[in-house]
């Protein structure tokens, strides 16, 4: 009974995380990057400032990086492809305050 119920949450979470391909900035962000950029600088919330430095370099370089993978952070920041690291980087920048 208790397997069957874990194997049944288990394929329900592989099944959403395959919803997720695609692009939906909202969600990727929420699963893949909110964990450390709620956590760990540059935060979405509380350095504004950090990020007014960063996005003068401008949102594609900023993509690029999140692809390539910066520091601490991995390739694409953990999304599931460039378009889902995009569309949650788009996502993130709205966040900022
Ligand atoms: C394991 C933690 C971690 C995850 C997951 C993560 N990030 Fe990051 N991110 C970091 C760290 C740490 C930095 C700072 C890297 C540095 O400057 O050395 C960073 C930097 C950035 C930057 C600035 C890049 C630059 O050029 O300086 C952006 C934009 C960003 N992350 C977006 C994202 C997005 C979007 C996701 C999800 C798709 C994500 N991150 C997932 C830890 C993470």
């Amino acid at each position: 009974m208790r397997v069957t119920v874990i194997a049944v949450a288990g394929f329900a979470a592989w099944f959403s995380m395959g919803q997720a391909a695609a692009a939906d900035g909202k969600g990727v962000y929420e699963k893949a990057c909110a964990g450390c950029h709620s956590a760990m600088s540059p935060k979405v919330t509380g350095e504004k400032a950090k990020w007014d430095v960063l996005l003068k370099a401008g949102k594609p370089a900023l993509t690029a990086s999140v692809i390539k993978g910066k520091g601490a952070m991995p390739p694409k920041g953990g999304a599931a492809s460039d378009a889902d690291a995009k569309a949650a980087v788009d996502y993130m920048v709205t966040l900022i305050k």
